[in-house]
């Protein structure tokens, strides 16, 4: 079932669990993450971003893939097809295109026109029955190009935005994209601490889930994020199953060249891993 983002996260929040968004990059992805919030009964966010969105020769052609297959398959479990860290005109593709979620990352942006833009982002989405996420205080590491530092979100800020009326709101906290390199110090809680006692029951996102010691994911929750953005994890898996398969020899028996053959074990490799996601943020069983 395709909703906006905003009920399911405003239970998650109240109910101190935390809602997965798993980014797709293809038609086995979507399959893999659908199918498993489906049998756990999970609700859940398909993340898409500028770059994936390209893959996949556009945003119509992800909404109506994304749409199709949730009717296809039966999916009961509020679903959401969210737009991951958009510019202004991805926002506006995206709405046109038919997804349910948008997210305006205008971090890069003087704080002045990231809140101009996303005044006038949340009346449109509102208007259309759409959720939508802000950030505020880059995200570190690398995605589609952009190179974040990992900064620290200014508590002061975060609230200024929240009061827009955002549905769910991506502060850093010290998290970073992609894998964490050995000397991260880990997310930095007094930052949450401060930015939760100004924003008050707003859904914090997590971005850069990948590579987060279980305690501290359990921790951010427990502090008030009530959405975790996780990628990397899901490829890495993925590329290791598929070689896995192949160095196997696999691929050599019978009509183990098969493409659905081939890509089997990576997307079952991602369900387990979108399992085990679930699991660990608490959403099982909150459909
Ligand atoms: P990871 O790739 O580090 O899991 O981050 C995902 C993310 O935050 C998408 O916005």
């Amino acid at each position: 079932m395709i909703v906006s983002a905003k009920e399911m996260l405003q239970k998650a929040q109240e109910g101190h669990y935390a809602v997965g968004q798993f980014n797709i990059n293809n038609l086995e992805w979507t399959k893999a993450v659908l199918l498993t919030a489906e049998e756990l009964k999970s609700p859940v966010i398909l993340g898409v971003s500028a770059g994936a969105g390209k893959y996949m020769t556009g945003f119509k052609t992800v909404a109506a893939m994304v749409r199709a297959m949730d009717e296809e398959l039966g999916i009961t479990v509020p679903v959401a097809i969210h737009l991951d860290h958009g510019t202004y005109d991805a926002c506006y593709k995206c709405i046109k295109a038919g997804f349910s979620s948008i997210m305006f990352d205008g971090s890069s942006l003087p704080f002045e026109e990231n809140l101009a833009k996303t005044t006038e982002l949340v009346n449109v989405a509102h208007n259309l029955g759409l959720s939508i996420e802000a950030e505020v205080g880059a995200i570190g590491g690398e995605e589609d190009g952009v190179v974040g530092m990992g900064e620290c979100a200014d508590p002061a800020e975060c609230k200024t935005i929240a009061d827009l009326g955002v549905d769910m709101l991506a502060a850093g906290i010290g998290n970073i994209h992609g894998v964490y390199p050995e000397n991260w110090p880990g997310l930095s809680f007094p930052t949450l601490e401060a930015i939760k006692a100004k924003t008050g029951d707003m859904p914090l996102v997590l971005h850069g889930g990948t590579g987060i010691p279980d305690d501290q994911i359990k921790k951010a929750i427990s502090m008030g994020v009530a959405k975790i953005n996780v990628n990397t994890e899901c490829q890495i898996v993925f590329t290791e199953a598929t070689r896995a398969y192949i160095e196997a020899g696999k691929d050599k028996v019978g009509k183990g060249f098969d493409p659905r053959k081939v890509l089997a074990p990576g997307t079952e490799a991602i369900k387990a891993k979108v399992k085990e996601k679930m699991e660990l943020f608490g959403s099982v069983g909150k459909a």
